[in-house]
């Protein structure tokens, strides 16, 4: 008799933080789109809002259904929480699967955020410290629980390199620097390089002293990309002044696509429909730009 083998496939998930702690640039109006473009593709994502302002989260949930969502299920804070009291969380059970733009795209699932999260990294340092792992790998430990459920885990982080971005790039194999084509949104790439090398250092230094072996990887930045772009007909301009600029030292990492300022996008997150799945006649220039910026997203990730 021929026995049956059970075959399971464990996916290589990969984990992306979209990263600036220059504000405003558009990491969570990325992150989104960008989510939203890869389940349209058929990936299983899950974005995780990692800012107390909850953007990424209003984007795909009305005000009053996260409202019920954090009290009766749970949200990134709660994750953190649970953490430092030293209990259990179901994070399965706080991944909202359930989204107004589900019916166009299952495989998006999100885990939102909460306003209170902005206490967290002071409660983090007290307790834990600023330094070391304790207080840097909740959310690497957390996710292994559900890892394998995803092809994509895309962590929307705060205009900061405080201790809750830390822990995403603690937790991601990938940074995608998001910028605008302005002196101050890129003086930072440097020191988003310096910041996650310093964490690695800081890790190793750490198994190295209690004599453990092996050695913690941190990710790697595999892309910067520009929003936000003004092209003026014919001409350069300050702004690709600037992209020539960035291409020069970054060569490699800056992404071939790009996507335009726009008011359609701005306009995006009311509807709570992303507009790479909006379908609309008028947002399809912006649709065909973030199906490219998403093609070339799983290029270099
Ligand atoms: N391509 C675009 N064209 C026009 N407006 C945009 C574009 N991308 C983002 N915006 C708008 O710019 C503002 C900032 O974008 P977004 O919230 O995505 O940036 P952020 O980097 O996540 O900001 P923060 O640092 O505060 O988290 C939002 O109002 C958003 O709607
Ligand atoms: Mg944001």
């Amino acid at each position: 008799m021929i026995g049956l083998v059970k075959i399971t496939m464990v996916k290589d998930t990969k984990v992306v933080s979209f990263i600036n702690y220059k504000g405003g640039v558009g990491k969570t109006t990325l992150a989104v789109e960008i989510s939203a473009s890869l389940a349209k593709k058929g990936k299983d994502v899950l974005l995780i809002d990692l800012d107390p302002q909850t953007n990424a989260t209003f984007y795909l949930m009305e005000e009053k259904d996260w409202n019920d969502w954090q009290e009766n299920k749970g949200s990134l804070k709660d994750l953190f929480e649970a953490f430092m009291d030293g209990k259990s969380f179901d994070i399965n059970k706080a991944i909202n699967k359930d989204l107004n733009c589900s019916k166009y795209i299952p495989k998006l699932h999100l885990l939102p955020s909460h306003l209170e999260l902005l206490f967290i990294d002071l409660e983090l340092a007290s307790k834990f410290g600023a330094k070391g792992m304790k207080s840097k790998s909740i959310l690497r430990s957390a996710l292994s629980k559900i890892k394998e459920n995803y092809d994509y885990i895309i962590f929307d982080c705060p205009p900061n390199l405080n201790l809750v971005t830390q822990n995403s790039i603690v937790a991601s194999n990938s940074i995608i620097i998001v910028a605008m084509p302005e002196y101050l949104s890129t003086i930072g790439i440097a020191l988003i390089d310096r910041a996650i090398k310093n964490i690695e250092k800081e890790i190793n230094d750490e198994i190295k002293s209690f004599g453990v072996v092996g050695t913690f990887k941190g990710p790697e930045i595999k892309g910067i990309l520009f929003n936000r772009v003004r092209y003026v007909t014919g001409g350069t301009g300050y702004q690709e002044e600037v992209m020539e600029r960035v291409r020069v030292d970054w060569s490699h990492l800056v992404f071939n696509t790009y996507v335009s300022q726009s008011d359609r996008i701005a306009q995006r997150g009311e509807s709570k429909i992303p507009i790479a799945i909006s379908g609309y006649a008028a947002d399809k220039k912006y649709e065909s730009q973030l199906r490219e910026c998403a093609e070339e997203f799983l290029r270099r990730v």
